[in-house]
């Protein structure tokens, strides 16, 4: 297996899939150390790959919160494992079941992809293992896969960009096409926004995609040139949103035909995009200017710690800690408690950095999305596109 594996207890100790695990492993099997051992968290993300600056925030934003918390959630110290998922769903099935039977993770948090996220809540539904996805949207897992155990700090595809179709079809925006990778994330983004430009008179002119992760543009944007629809929406993220945006910059097509998108296409990437980027508007369950206390706190603190500028990804880490915590403070730190761990999970009431936070009975969030304008390297919010957007949960048992 090819995935980097690491584990740490308040350091990180690197090394080899399987050497490493010895730092902490045998402690925690010792059933009379057992109470006091610290929670294992099993970190899956992608830290190579065009998602490995998302992977690392989400991980630098939990690692903060647990730091502010003094180490601990629940007064139970926290010890780390963590796993290179390279965003391949191949591997993810391997990786997970070696997260919760090798290294016995108390509860995983992954993932960025929404393909392997899938993968993990397949193995965390058979093996009843606590899953916090901190980023993958992925409709399912918080629909016909919902699970007590399985919540999400994050969003859902449907709910990021359903917002924008009437943003759209309200600003006289009347032909459509559409751009992004040819896997869950792109396909469940495309339709929900679809869903509801359509529902307000817009049509879809075309929808057009590529592989994940390629990154080779030309082909579609010379089509919409020929094309020539009112707008251009899109979902890229990482890397590969860098690349699309400077790419249709450089094609000249910004100036005749507006480009919008999910919020991932700008969040984390603005320094990369520079100029290219100014203007584009998205929708996303943040802004970079929010001007609350939580967000300010946030952003400074983040700052302080890594250096970097916070983005949705190191709030989604850093909530998905949060979420944890309220589980773990309701059972003083004993998560064999489950029910009643899960339970304060489900009520929980966040105050993030995004504004207010709660989840509905599928373990989704309930939040507002926001209508973003790129404008002085930022991410600004211009309005609440949708307030309290809670996803429809088709097809979950549970609500
Ligand atoms: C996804 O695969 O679900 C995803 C990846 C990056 C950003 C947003 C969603």
């Amino acid at each position: 297996m090819s995935s980097r594996l690491i584990v740490s207890r308040r350091t990180l100790l690197t090394g080899a899939a399987g050497a490493a695990t010895l730092a902490v492993a045998p402690a925690l099997r010792s059933p009379a150390i057992a109470q006091n051992a610290p929670l294992k968290v099993g970190l899956m993300l992608p830290y190579t790959g065009t998602y490995a600056k998302l992977g690392k925030f989400i991980d630098d934003g939990f690692r903060l919160y647990v730091e502010q918390k003094g180490g601990k959630l629940g007064g139970r110290e926290i010890a780390f494992v963590q796993v290179d998922d390279e965003s391949k769903p191949e591997a993810a099935t391997d990786n997970m079941n070696r997260l919760v039977g090798r290294e016995k993770a108390d509860v995983v948090i992954g993932t960025v992809h929404s393909g392997v996220a899938m993968a993990m809540v397949k193995v965390a539904r058979d093996t009843k293992t606590l899953m916090i996805i901190p980023n993958a949207g992925a409709n399912d897992a918080t629909g016909p896969a919902c699970a007590p155990n399985i919540f999400r700090s994050s969003f859902s595809n449907w709910q990021t960009t359903f917002p924008m179709g009437k943003v759209l079809a309200d600003a006289g925006i009347k032909n459509v096409a559409t751009i992004t990778w040819r896997y869950t994330a792109g396909a469940e983004m495309i339709d929900a926004f679809a869903e509801n430009f359509t529902k307000h008179g817009g049509k879809i002119a075309e929808k057009m995609t590529v592989p994940f992760p390629e990154v080779e543009f030309q082909a579609l944007l010379t089509r919409v040139a020929t094309l020539k629809p009112d707008a251009v929406f899109s979902f890229f993220a990482g890397g590969g949103a860098v690349k699309f945006v400077k790419d249709y910059a450089a094609a000249g097509l910004g100036k005749t035909i507006p480009l919008y998108g999910a919020g991932f296409l700008t969040d984390g990437t603005l320094p990369a995009q520079g100029d290219a980027a100014n203007g584009i508007r998205t929708t996303l369950h943040y802004a970079d200017n929010l001007d609350i206390p939580a967000n300010i706190a946030f952003l400074k603190a983040f700052k302080d710690k890594t250096g970097n500028v916070g983005d949705i990804y190191a709030v989604q880490g850093y909530d998905a800690a949060a979420l944890l915590d309220a589980g773990m403070t309701a059972v003083g730190g004993d998560d064999k408690q489950r029910d009643k761990m899960i339970a304060a999970m489900g009520a929980a009431k966040i105050d993030s950095p995004r504004g207010p936070l709660s989840f509905n009975k599928a373990h989704n969030p309930i939040q507002n999305i926001y209508l973003r304008e790129v404008r002085n390297g930022r991410n600004e919010m211009i309005s609440i596109a949708q307030k309290d957007v809670d996803d429809p949960a088709r097809g979950c048992k549970l609500t």
